[in-house]
Protein backbone atom coordinates (compact mmCIF):
# COMPACT_ATOMS: atom_id res chain seq x y z
CA UNK A 1 0.00 0.00 0.00
CA UNK A 2 1.51 3.07 -0.85
CA UNK A 3 1.70 5.63 1.72
CA UNK A 4 -1.30 7.97 0.87
CA UNK A 5 -3.74 4.61 0.63
CA UNK A 6 -1.91 3.97 3.97
CA UNK A 7 -3.04 7.22 5.68
CA UNK A 8 -6.29 7.09 4.25
CA UNK A 9 -7.02 2.99 5.34
CA UNK A 10 -6.37 4.54 8.96
CA UNK A 11 -8.49 7.27 8.87
CA UNK A 12 -11.17 5.19 8.28
CA UNK A 13 -10.54 2.77 11.09
CA UNK A 14 -10.12 5.19 13.50
CA UNK A 15 -13.23 7.16 12.01
CA UNK A 16 -16.12 4.89 12.82
CA UNK A 17 -19.97 5.57 14.12
CA UNK A 18 -20.45 4.82 17.79
CA UNK A 19 -16.33 4.88 18.00
CA UNK A 20 -13.70 6.81 19.80
CA UNK A 21 -10.01 6.82 21.36
CA UNK A 22 -8.93 5.37 24.29
CA UNK A 23 -5.68 7.30 25.49
CA UNK A 24 -3.98 5.22 27.73
CA UNK A 25 -0.11 7.82 27.10
CA UNK A 26 0.49 8.57 30.13
CA UNK A 27 4.34 9.48 30.91
CA UNK A 28 5.65 7.80 33.59
CA UNK A 29 5.11 10.92 35.97
CA UNK A 30 1.84 10.67 34.77
CA UNK A 31 0.66 7.39 35.52
CA UNK A 32 2.64 7.50 39.18
CA UNK A 33 0.36 10.33 39.61
CA UNK A 34 -2.90 8.15 38.34
CA UNK A 35 -2.00 5.21 40.66
CA UNK A 36 -1.18 7.33 43.71
CA UNK A 37 -5.17 7.49 44.95
CA UNK A 38 -5.23 4.00 45.00
CA UNK A 39 -2.06 3.00 46.36
CA UNK A 40 -0.42 1.67 43.95
CA UNK A 41 3.14 1.87 43.02
CA UNK A 42 3.97 2.75 39.35
CA UNK A 43 6.39 -0.31 38.62
CA UNK A 44 7.11 -1.38 35.02
CA UNK A 45 4.27 -4.59 36.36
CA UNK A 46 2.18 -2.74 37.58
CA UNK A 47 2.02 -0.22 34.51
CA UNK A 48 2.29 -3.48 31.84
CA UNK A 49 -0.61 -5.37 34.53
CA UNK A 50 -3.19 -2.45 34.31
CA UNK A 51 -2.81 -1.39 30.87
CA UNK A 52 -2.72 -5.37 29.83
CA UNK A 53 -5.96 -5.30 31.17
CA UNK A 54 -7.89 -2.61 29.70
CA UNK A 55 -6.80 -3.66 26.60
CA UNK A 56 -8.21 -7.08 27.09
CA UNK A 57 -11.61 -5.69 27.93
CA UNK A 58 -14.11 -8.18 26.04
CA UNK A 59 -16.30 -5.96 23.55
CA UNK A 60 -14.12 -2.79 24.29
CA UNK A 61 -13.50 -2.46 20.26
CA UNK A 62 -17.46 -2.00 19.97
CA UNK A 63 -17.07 1.67 21.27
CA UNK A 64 -13.31 1.89 20.82
CA UNK A 65 -11.73 1.99 17.56
CA UNK A 66 -7.89 3.46 18.56
CA UNK A 67 -5.62 3.30 21.65
CA UNK A 68 -2.87 5.80 21.98
CA UNK A 69 -0.02 4.42 23.93
CA UNK A 70 2.95 5.26 25.95
CA UNK A 71 6.34 4.06 24.05
CA UNK A 72 6.89 1.52 27.02
CA UNK A 73 3.24 0.22 26.43
CA UNK A 74 4.18 -0.62 22.59
CA UNK A 75 7.24 -3.03 23.58
CA UNK A 76 4.98 -4.79 26.83
CA UNK A 77 2.92 -8.23 26.45
CA UNK A 78 0.37 -9.71 27.89
CA UNK A 79 0.74 -12.55 30.43
CA UNK A 80 -0.08 -15.14 27.33
CA UNK A 81 3.29 -13.05 25.52
CA UNK A 82 0.85 -11.45 22.83
CA UNK A 83 2.65 -7.94 21.90
CA UNK A 84 0.15 -5.32 23.38
CA UNK A 85 -0.27 -3.73 20.70
CA UNK A 86 -1.32 -6.55 19.35
CA UNK A 87 -4.07 -7.63 21.59
CA UNK A 88 -5.37 -3.81 20.74
CA UNK A 89 -5.39 -5.14 16.97
CA UNK A 90 -7.20 -8.27 17.91
CA UNK A 91 -9.86 -6.56 19.07
CA UNK A 92 -10.21 -4.35 15.95
CA UNK A 93 -8.82 -1.76 18.35
CA UNK A 94 -5.75 0.66 15.82
CA UNK A 95 -2.78 1.09 17.89
CA UNK A 96 -0.71 4.70 18.04
CA UNK A 97 1.37 6.29 20.09
CA UNK A 98 2.63 9.48 21.85
CA UNK A 99 5.62 10.69 20.68
CA UNK A 100 6.32 14.07 21.92
CA UNK A 101 8.28 14.16 24.81
CA UNK A 102 6.36 16.51 27.47
CA UNK A 103 6.92 20.45 27.50
CA UNK A 104 9.49 23.05 29.00
CA UNK A 105 9.53 26.49 29.74
CA UNK A 106 9.20 28.64 26.52
CA UNK A 107 12.34 30.81 26.62
CA UNK A 108 11.55 34.63 26.99
CA UNK A 109 7.80 34.14 27.55
CA UNK A 110 6.96 33.87 31.17
CA UNK A 111 4.19 31.48 32.10
CA UNK A 112 4.31 29.86 28.76
CA UNK A 113 5.69 26.58 27.96
CA UNK A 114 7.16 24.60 24.61
CA UNK A 115 6.56 20.70 23.53
CA UNK A 116 9.92 19.03 22.93
CA UNK A 117 10.65 15.97 20.97
CA UNK A 118 11.30 16.64 17.22
CA UNK A 119 14.78 15.98 16.69
CA UNK A 120 14.99 12.21 15.72
CA UNK A 121 11.23 12.12 15.12
CA UNK A 122 11.36 10.08 11.91
CA UNK A 123 13.84 7.50 12.92
CA UNK A 124 11.57 7.05 16.14
CA UNK A 125 8.46 6.87 13.88
CA UNK A 126 10.05 3.96 11.86
CA UNK A 127 10.78 1.81 14.51
CA UNK A 128 6.87 2.91 16.03
CA UNK A 129 5.75 1.54 12.94
CA UNK A 130 7.42 -1.83 13.16
CA UNK A 131 6.17 -2.41 16.65
CA UNK A 132 2.76 -1.71 15.52
CA UNK A 133 1.68 2.04 15.54
CA UNK A 134 -0.13 3.39 12.84
CA UNK A 135 -0.99 6.72 14.07
CA UNK A 136 0.38 9.39 16.70
CA UNK A 137 -0.08 11.88 18.96
CA UNK A 138 1.60 15.25 19.96
CA UNK A 139 0.22 17.29 22.51
CA UNK A 140 0.98 21.41 23.07
CA UNK A 141 -0.31 23.33 25.94
CA UNK A 142 -1.33 26.63 26.54
CA UNK A 143 -2.47 28.51 30.19
CA UNK A 144 -4.76 31.00 30.61
CA UNK A 145 -3.71 33.99 32.76
CA UNK A 146 -4.11 37.72 32.36
CA UNK A 147 -0.51 37.17 30.24
CA UNK A 148 -0.56 33.56 29.10
CA UNK A 149 -0.94 32.39 26.10
CA UNK A 150 1.46 35.05 24.85
CA UNK A 151 1.65 35.46 20.73
CA UNK A 152 5.29 34.44 20.78
CA UNK A 153 3.47 30.77 22.61
CA UNK A 154 0.80 30.65 20.39
CA UNK A 155 3.50 31.26 17.08
CA UNK A 156 5.76 29.03 18.57
CA UNK A 157 3.56 25.45 19.77
CA UNK A 158 1.40 26.09 16.05
CA UNK A 159 4.89 25.45 14.52
CA UNK A 160 5.78 22.35 16.23
CA UNK A 161 2.48 20.76 15.93
CA UNK A 162 2.85 21.52 11.89
CA UNK A 163 6.11 20.05 11.98
CA UNK A 164 5.25 17.11 13.71
CA UNK A 165 2.19 16.46 12.01
CA UNK A 166 3.91 17.17 8.37
CA UNK A 167 6.84 13.83 9.57
CA UNK A 168 3.96 11.50 10.49
CA UNK A 169 2.45 12.50 6.98
CA UNK A 170 5.49 11.11 4.95
CA UNK A 171 5.65 8.26 6.79
CA UNK A 172 2.08 7.68 6.78
CA UNK A 173 1.45 7.63 10.11
CA UNK A 174 -1.65 9.82 10.53
CA UNK A 175 -1.14 12.42 13.37
CA UNK A 176 -3.68 13.73 15.76
CA UNK A 177 -2.94 17.45 16.59
CA UNK A 178 -3.64 18.19 20.15
CA UNK A 179 -3.38 21.60 21.06
CA UNK A 180 -5.08 21.72 24.70
CA UNK A 181 -5.70 25.09 26.14
CA UNK A 182 -5.97 24.27 30.17
CA UNK A 183 -8.46 24.18 32.38
CA UNK A 184 -6.50 26.10 35.31
CA UNK A 185 -7.63 28.80 36.28
CA UNK A 186 -10.97 31.74 37.50
CA UNK A 187 -11.75 32.48 33.74
CA UNK A 188 -14.61 32.74 32.34
CA UNK A 189 -15.89 30.22 29.59
CA UNK A 190 -15.75 33.64 26.56
CA UNK A 191 -11.88 33.91 27.85
CA UNK A 192 -11.38 29.81 27.23
CA UNK A 193 -13.53 30.73 23.47
CA UNK A 194 -11.29 33.96 22.97
CA UNK A 195 -7.96 31.96 23.77
CA UNK A 196 -8.81 28.44 21.65
CA UNK A 197 -10.27 30.19 18.82
CA UNK A 198 -6.83 31.72 18.51
CA UNK A 199 -4.65 28.89 19.04
CA UNK A 200 -6.71 26.73 16.44
CA UNK A 201 -6.98 29.75 14.01
CA UNK A 202 -2.89 30.07 13.96
CA UNK A 203 -2.53 25.75 14.40
CA UNK A 204 -4.13 25.34 10.99
CA UNK A 205 -2.15 28.47 9.33
CA UNK A 206 0.63 26.33 10.41
CA UNK A 207 -0.71 22.92 8.89
CA UNK A 208 -1.50 24.63 5.72
CA UNK A 209 2.13 26.32 5.75
CA UNK A 210 3.66 22.84 6.36
CA UNK A 211 1.47 21.35 3.68
CA UNK A 212 -0.35 18.93 6.41
CA UNK A 213 -2.98 17.01 4.37
CA UNK A 214 -6.05 17.70 6.60
CA UNK A 215 -8.01 14.71 5.27
CA UNK A 216 -5.20 12.24 6.93
CA UNK A 217 -5.39 13.98 10.43
CA UNK A 218 -7.54 14.12 13.07
CA UNK A 219 -8.06 17.04 15.41
CA UNK A 220 -7.84 16.51 19.43
CA UNK A 221 -8.86 20.08 21.26
CA UNK A 222 -10.02 20.81 24.46
CA UNK A 223 -13.58 21.62 24.90
CA UNK A 224 -14.68 25.34 25.41
CA UNK A 225 -15.40 25.64 29.26
CA UNK A 226 -14.85 28.03 31.94
CA UNK A 227 -11.87 27.57 34.13
CA UNK A 228 -11.60 24.97 37.03
CA UNK A 229 -11.81 27.97 39.82
CA UNK A 230 -14.11 30.00 37.83
CA UNK A 231 -17.41 30.94 39.89
CA UNK A 232 -19.59 29.60 37.51
CA UNK A 233 -20.45 26.22 36.15
CA UNK A 234 -21.35 26.16 32.42
CA UNK A 235 -24.36 23.15 31.31
CA UNK A 236 -23.46 20.56 28.66
CA UNK A 237 -25.64 23.06 26.00
CA UNK A 238 -23.34 26.12 27.12
CA UNK A 239 -20.46 24.34 26.41
CA UNK A 240 -21.62 22.90 23.26
CA UNK A 241 -22.63 26.14 21.84
CA UNK A 242 -19.44 27.86 22.57
CA UNK A 243 -17.53 24.68 21.25
CA UNK A 244 -18.91 24.70 18.05
CA UNK A 245 -18.68 27.98 17.46
CA UNK A 246 -15.33 28.11 18.02
CA UNK A 247 -14.41 24.73 15.75
CA UNK A 248 -17.03 26.03 12.95
CA UNK A 249 -14.49 29.56 12.79
CA UNK A 250 -11.27 27.74 12.88
CA UNK A 251 -11.55 23.94 11.53
CA UNK A 252 -11.86 23.55 8.32
CA UNK A 253 -14.56 21.11 6.81
CA UNK A 254 -11.47 18.92 5.58
CA UNK A 255 -10.90 17.25 8.68
CA UNK A 256 -12.58 13.81 8.97
CA UNK A 257 -13.12 14.19 12.99
CA UNK A 258 -13.09 16.21 15.91
CA UNK A 259 -11.56 13.90 19.38
CA UNK A 260 -12.09 15.97 22.04
CA UNK A 261 -9.88 15.31 24.95
CA UNK A 262 -10.94 15.30 28.49
CA UNK A 263 -8.89 17.52 30.40
CA UNK A 264 -9.51 17.10 34.19
CA UNK A 265 -14.08 17.29 33.21
CA UNK A 266 -15.45 14.43 35.24
CA UNK A 267 -16.32 11.19 33.34
CA UNK A 268 -19.70 12.45 33.65
CA UNK A 269 -19.77 15.92 32.92
CA UNK A 270 -16.99 14.46 29.46
CA UNK A 271 -19.79 12.14 28.28
CA UNK A 272 -22.79 15.39 28.33
CA UNK A 273 -20.47 17.36 26.72
CA UNK A 274 -20.01 15.18 23.77
CA UNK A 275 -23.63 14.12 23.91
CA UNK A 276 -25.11 17.74 23.62
CA UNK A 277 -22.42 19.03 21.08
CA UNK A 278 -24.15 15.89 18.65
CA UNK A 279 -27.09 17.05 19.47
CA UNK A 280 -26.87 20.25 17.33
CA UNK A 281 -27.58 20.52 13.87
CA UNK A 282 -25.09 18.05 11.97
CA UNK A 283 -21.24 19.28 11.65
CA UNK A 284 -19.04 19.36 8.88
CA UNK A 285 -16.56 16.55 10.94
CA UNK A 286 -17.58 14.37 12.99
CA UNK A 287 -17.36 14.95 16.60
CA UNK A 288 -16.16 11.93 19.12
CA UNK A 289 -13.73 11.53 22.20
CA UNK A 290 -10.19 10.72 22.64
CA UNK A 291 -10.21 10.62 26.16
CA UNK A 292 -7.53 9.20 29.57
CA UNK A 293 -9.05 10.04 32.66
CA UNK A 294 -12.76 10.62 31.83
CA UNK A 295 -12.72 7.10 30.50
CA UNK A 296 -9.91 5.35 32.98
CA UNK A 297 -10.90 6.84 36.69
CA UNK A 298 -13.90 4.80 36.93
CA UNK A 299 -11.43 2.02 35.91
CA UNK A 300 -8.77 2.79 38.34
CA UNK A 301 -11.24 3.17 41.03
CA UNK A 302 -12.32 -0.55 40.26
CA UNK A 303 -8.86 -1.99 40.22
CA UNK A 304 -6.69 -0.87 43.47
CA UNK A 305 -4.11 -3.04 41.92
CA UNK A 306 -5.50 -5.82 42.79
CA UNK A 307 -5.77 -8.23 39.92
CA UNK A 308 -9.06 -10.02 41.54
CA UNK A 309 -10.77 -6.58 40.48
CA UNK A 310 -9.88 -7.28 36.72
CA UNK A 311 -13.63 -7.84 35.68
CA UNK A 312 -15.38 -4.99 37.69
CA UNK A 313 -11.87 -2.79 36.18
CA UNK A 314 -12.98 -3.99 32.62
CA UNK A 315 -16.37 -3.39 33.38
CA UNK A 316 -15.92 -0.08 34.46
CA UNK A 317 -13.89 0.84 31.36
CA UNK A 318 -16.42 -0.49 29.13
CA UNK A 319 -19.28 1.00 30.35
CA UNK A 320 -17.72 4.59 30.12
CA UNK A 321 -16.73 3.74 26.87
CA UNK A 322 -20.51 2.53 25.59
CA UNK A 323 -21.83 5.94 27.36
CA UNK A 324 -19.09 8.15 25.23
CA UNK A 325 -20.63 5.71 21.90
CA UNK A 326 -23.92 6.74 22.86
CA UNK A 327 -22.48 10.51 23.17
CA UNK A 328 -21.14 10.19 19.74
CA UNK A 329 -25.11 9.49 18.30
CA UNK A 330 -26.25 12.59 20.79
CA UNK A 331 -28.70 9.35 22.78
CA UNK A 332 -26.53 9.20 25.61
CA UNK A 333 -28.58 10.27 29.12
CA UNK A 334 -27.71 10.76 32.55
CA UNK A 335 -30.08 8.04 33.50
CA UNK A 336 -27.90 5.24 31.84
CA UNK A 337 -25.06 6.24 34.72
CA UNK A 338 -24.93 3.37 37.34
CA UNK A 339 -26.85 4.55 40.47
CA UNK A 340 -24.27 6.16 42.85
CA UNK A 341 -23.13 4.30 46.29
P1 LIG B 1 -7.42 13.48 29.23
O1 LIG B 1 -8.66 13.04 28.53
O2 LIG B 1 -7.23 12.89 30.59
O3 LIG B 1 -7.22 14.97 29.17
O4 LIG B 1 -6.21 12.85 28.41
C1 LIG B 1 -6.22 12.96 27.06
C2 LIG B 1 -4.85 13.08 26.56
O5 LIG B 1 -4.42 12.29 25.76
C3 LIG B 1 -4.03 14.20 27.03
O6 LIG B 1 -2.90 14.32 26.24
Amino acid sequence: MNIQNQLQATVEALVQQGKGILAMDESSPTIAKRFKPIGVESTEENRRSYRSMLLATPGLGEFVSGVILFEETLGQKADDGTPLPALAAQQGIVPGIKVDKGKLALANAPGDEITEGLDGLALRLESYKQQGARFAKWRDVYHISATTPSRLAIEANAEVLARYASICQTLGIVPIVEPEVLIDGDHSIDRCAEVTEAVLHEVFHALHCYHVILEHMLLKPNMVIPGKTHAQKASPEEVAEQTIRVLRRTVPAAVPSINFLSGGLTPEEATANLNAMNCLAPQPWDLSFSYGRALQQPALQAWKGNAGNAASTQAALYLRAKLNGAARHGSYSVTMEPAQE
